[in-house]
């Protein structure tokens, strides 16, 4: 299979379209090397980037959370997603802009490199195959755990921030498991590792204070659907031993929309009511068909 560097189409690089196969970084890059990199993941349905504007702005905080200035503005980033998305023909795509500092300096201080901005498109139609999702997928808890909000930038999408996902990740694919479920650095349940958690009991819906983790638009987006719907959601410090509690558990993120979860370590959990009703919400809402429609 093709890999990544190797696809037909145009990366938006620093205000021009460059040829995917020619947007190349050099090897002595300061973000490549001390993690000067933030980036986006953003949804387009129907021609429509879902919270496009919102992305455009957390791109922005995200670095300067790690004290870097993108070069272009929200409105400016937004222009040119639409233009990126209309050069390579889809209307149905992952868009994953990225801001990195440059090859000026070597070392820890990166002070004089330019920051450069790419956004780069393509089709990704679901992270996870239809039959888990019809089943919920499965989580295993992670030993690395999310760190405090002195300890790291939490708020940013940094780069950085990942290397303990992908570690979590792996060795919960490793064990047979979907995607890893991280505690923070207190041990209360903080989220999977590229997503928000939405745990459900007695018909109400808890979810984790996001106070040392990306307090995700998907989540923002579901606690306003779900509030729509006249369902409570109670946002607190969830403590491990709980889990066995919930009826029902579903995940949020740009990526990974709203899916149920089946199983967490050992405990087996159904796909319930009210994940399908906010899955539905959200496929709806996204897809920009009227909310007005699914509710019945
Ligand atoms: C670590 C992490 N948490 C949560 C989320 C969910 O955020 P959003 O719903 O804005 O995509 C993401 C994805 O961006 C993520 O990478």
């Amino acid at each position: 299979m093709a890999g990544f560097d190797d696809r037909d189409g145009f990366i938006w690089v620093d205000g021009k379209f460059v040829d995917w196969r020619d947007a190349k970084v050099p090897m002595i890059s300061h973000g490549f090397h001390y993690a000067g990199l933030v980036f986006e993941g953003i949804r387009a349905y129907n021609g429509e980037a879902f919270k496009l504007h919102e992305h455009s702005e957390r791109l922005i905080n995200s670095a300067r959370l790690i004290d870097m200035k993108v070069p272009y503005s929200a409105e400016e980033l937004d222009k040119a997603t639409i233009e990126t998305m209309a050069k390579n023909n889809l209307t149905d795509a992952y868009i994953r802009p990225i801001a990195w500092r440059g090859a000026e300096q070597m070392g820890i201080t990166g002070q004089d490199t330019t920051i450069h901005t790419a956004i780069a498109v393509w089709e990704w139609p679901s992270y996870f195959s239809p039959e888990l999702l019809e089943k919920g997928i499965s989580l295993k808890t992670s030993k690395w755990k999310r760190p405090a909000p002195d300890t790291a930038p939490v708020h940013s999408k940094a780069a950085g921030l990942y290397m303990i996902c992908t570690m979590s990740k792996h060795e919960a694919e490793n064990a047979g498991y979907t995607d890893a479920l991280m505690l923070d650095y207190r041990g209360y349940v903080a989220e999977a590792t590229g997503a928000n958690l939405f745990l459900m009991k007695d018909g109400k819906i808890h979810t984790p204070t996001p106070d040392c983790f990306l307090n995700g638009l998907t989540r923002q987006t579901v606690i306003e659907l779900a509030k729509k719907r006249g369902i409570e959601v109670i946002e607190r410090h969830i403590q491990p031993a709980e889990l066995k509690d919930f009826d029902e558990i579903f995940i949020t993120g740009t990526a990974a929309e709203v899916t149920a979860i089946g199983k967490i370590d050992d405990i087996e959990y159904k796909v319930g009511d009210i994940t399908k009703l906010l899955r539905d919400d959200y496929n709806n809402l996204v897809n920009g068909r009227e909310l007005q429609q699914a509710i019945a």
